[in-house]
């Protein structure tokens, strides 16, 4: 039996600003990353972190392949720099530009690069939750890559996601049999500083958009006005939340 008190399922207001503060202060990180070692307590907690993931059926697919060696990482930026090449050919010439002059990874100059895998079979064929969308395992692999985006944050850690790779051509040069599905290819170290937003919207590539557009109640697309909604009255006041001043 579940013998919890209310009081127990409470978190103090100190510890949900931290997390908040962890949330809004997370940033994808590629240009500014120190060589500092990673100590082994650190890396361990935030695995921890990732493992305490929801995963569909409770099946936790992930595995974590811990990249150290400078050869297997300049492989795979080797793979990063054809990708990023192709990439570049698919924009327009004025979006070119913007995305050449882009720093999309840190793979050589953060320490420890992680690879977070997705194993389609470790429980079975049939998997409860997986029974009618079969891409639910690969969520929860995406799970356990937000944990430990969070966690290393929280940990004063910076990781940066490089998705510019060839699948196959990465399976082969981390050794990940066929059944497994690399879901992120992560980059993660110490960080001279966090920018306040993401590059991309620095950059002006995209804007973050507003959530009150985002937001529809009880179907696709049904929007209600702002004036008549206190929830959307509420996003829209709440649009420049300031880090780390949560209020009740
Ligand atoms: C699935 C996924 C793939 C991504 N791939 C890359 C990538 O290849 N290179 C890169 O620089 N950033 C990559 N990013 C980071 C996004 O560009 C970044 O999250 C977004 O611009 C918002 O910035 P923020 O994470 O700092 O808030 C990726 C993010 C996700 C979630």
């Amino acid at each position: 039996m579940d013998s919890s008190s209310p009081q127990d399922n409470l978190i103090s207001a100190a510890d949900r600003d931290g997390l908040y503060r962890t949330i809004f202060s997370r940033r994808d990180v590629r240009g500014q990353f120190k060589s500092d070692p990673i100590p082994d307590a650190v890396l361990s907690r935030i695995l921890y972190a990732a493992h305490h993931a929801p995963s569909v059926g409770f099946m936790q697919p992930w595995n974590f392949i811990i990249v150290k060696s400078k050869k297997v990482r300049q492989r795979i930026h080797d793979l990063f720099s054809l990708a990023h090449q192709e990439a570049a050919a698919m924009f327009s010439d004025e979006k070119r530009d913007l995305y050449n002059g882009l720093k999309l990874e840190g793979i050589m100059e953060s320490p420890i690069n992680i690879c977070v895998t997705c194993d389609r079979e470790r429980t079975g064929p049939v998997v409860i939750g997986r029974t009618h969308i079969s891409t639910m395992d690969l969520y929860s692999s995406v799970c356990a890559i937000q944990n430990l985006w969070l966690a290393a944050r929280s940990e004063g850690l910076g990781v940066g996601w490089v998705s510019i790779l060839d699948e196959q051509k990465m399976k082969r040069i981390l050794e990940i049999p066929d059944h497994i599905v690399p879901v992120g290819y992560l980059c993660l170290g110490y960080v001279t500083h966090f920018k306040k937003k993401p590059e991309l919207e620095s950059a002006g590539w995209l804007p973050r958009l507003p959530l009150e557009n985002l937001v529809y109640f009880d179907g696709w697309d049904k929007t209600l006005p702002v004036e008549d909604s206190l929830l959307l009255k509420q996003i829209r006041e709440d649009q420049d939340f300031p880090v780390g001043s949560v209020r009740e």
